[in-house]
């Protein structure tokens, strides 16, 4: 295996193992490694017909000093579970959860980059509704899996503001739907649209509330937030993920001397900002340099709707100071650099 740690963006690379486990009359079977990266299952699952599926996205840093770290682990195997049960999906508990995750990690441990690329192991757990169903009704059997892989850069763009389009003629979640949960489901109506704004040099989507379309709600795959001077502002809303990142950021922030806000965000505010982002795991901080409205740009020919409107964070052409003071304490604790005053890694 000879990988170019500087070549790798966001995308599936096969590792030597997946952890799988199957949860079938009220138990789970002990996790297991497979080699290959494909199952067997039932052609009339529910996850197939009905969308039973709900994941989680973590990441492994090998730290400067050599060691290697979760984020936060226990609050994604909380999450996975609290989105599980709005679709009636057994997940399992925090103990089995961090073991799959730690157990991935080990077996693939070649595939965790090193410290000076830059690059990290993303961690895909996940559940899925499995053995034959036909009616639209809760899946009794599920398997849970694992599986981790080394990626780069989200957007492409490492620290460098990129461009974002609010999205006009859609919508990623209702108001009391299924947003705050982390469905498969609430994926697949975001990315022909992702894709379309990519065509147009935009790197994501900001989402408004879909009940009024007058609120910033967040990215498709991220949280939203802003900086205005020395306060860190992040939207309020039922339908958004409550991001472990967007979390963390909130009670760090504080500690480096800044305000925070978490609260409803009109988007007539964006012009207000000095600085704009997307925080997740996938994304880190993705610094947004231009949110653009632009109605019917999902269209076929969308690329010629005009702009209507653009909403610039101070200088687009380089990421923010304040952007960059919390890049660098997070990503300083998740490598081993800075102090876990938090206690929130967990050292494999
Ligand atoms: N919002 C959405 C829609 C996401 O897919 C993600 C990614 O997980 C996030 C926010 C960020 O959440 P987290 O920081 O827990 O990764
Ligand atoms: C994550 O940040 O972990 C995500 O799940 C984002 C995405 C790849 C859907």
């Amino acid at each position: 295996m000879a990988l170019d740690w500087s070549k790798l963006s966001f995308n599936y690379t096969k590792t030597n193992t997946i952890i799988c486990s199957h949860f079938k009359d009220g138990e789970w079977s002990s996790l297991e490694s497979s080699t290959s990266d494909q199952i067997t299952i039932n052609a009339l699952s529910g996850a197939l017909h009905y969308g039973l599926e709900a994941f989680e996205g973590l990441k492994a840093y090998r730290g400067a000093d050599g060691k290697v770290r979760l984020f936060r682990p226990e609050e994604n195997a909380r999450r996975l579970r609290r989105s599980g049960a709005y679709i009636g999906l057994e997940a399992p508990s925090d103990t089995m959860f961090i073991e799959a995750c730690c157990r991935v990690v080990k077996e693939n441990i070649e595939y965790l980059p090193p410290y000076e690329s830059g690059a990290t192991m993303y961690i895909r757990p996940f559940i899925i509704g499995v053995g034959g169903q036909i009616g639209v009704h809760l899946s009794g059997e599920s398997m849970f899996i694992v599986a981790a892989m080394p990626i780069g850069s989200y957007f492409g763009k490492g620290f460098e503001p990129s461009r974002a389009v609010l999205a006009s003629e859609h919508d990623r979640a209702a108001p009391m739907g299924t947003g705050s949960y982390k469905l498969g489901g609430n994926y697949a109506g975001t990315v022909l649209a992702g894709e379309i704004a990519k065509r147009q040099g935009y790197s994501t989507v900001l989402y408004p509330d879909s009940a009024e379309r007058r609120y910033v709600d967040e990215f498709s795959s991220a949280n939203f937030f802003g900086i205005k001077g020395d306060t860190y502002i992040t939207p309020e809303s039922p339908s958004i993920l409550p991001s472990i990142t967007n979390k963390s950021l909130l009670e760090l922030a504080p500690t480096l001397g800044l305000k925070t806000e978490r609260r409803e965000l009109l988007i007539e505010e964006l012009s207000g900002f000095d600085e704009m982002g997307a925080v997740g795991t996938a994304v880190v901080i993705s610094p947004i340099g231009r949110v653009d409205v632009k109605p019917g740009w999902e269209r076929e020919g969308g690329c010629e709707a005009e702009i209507i409107k653009s909403y610039f964070a101070g200088e687009s052409l380089a990421a923010g100071a304040v952007s960059l003071k919390l890049y660098n304490a997070l990503t300083g604790i998740q490598n081993g650099t800075e102090k876990d005053i938090f206690n929130w890694c967990l050292t494999i």
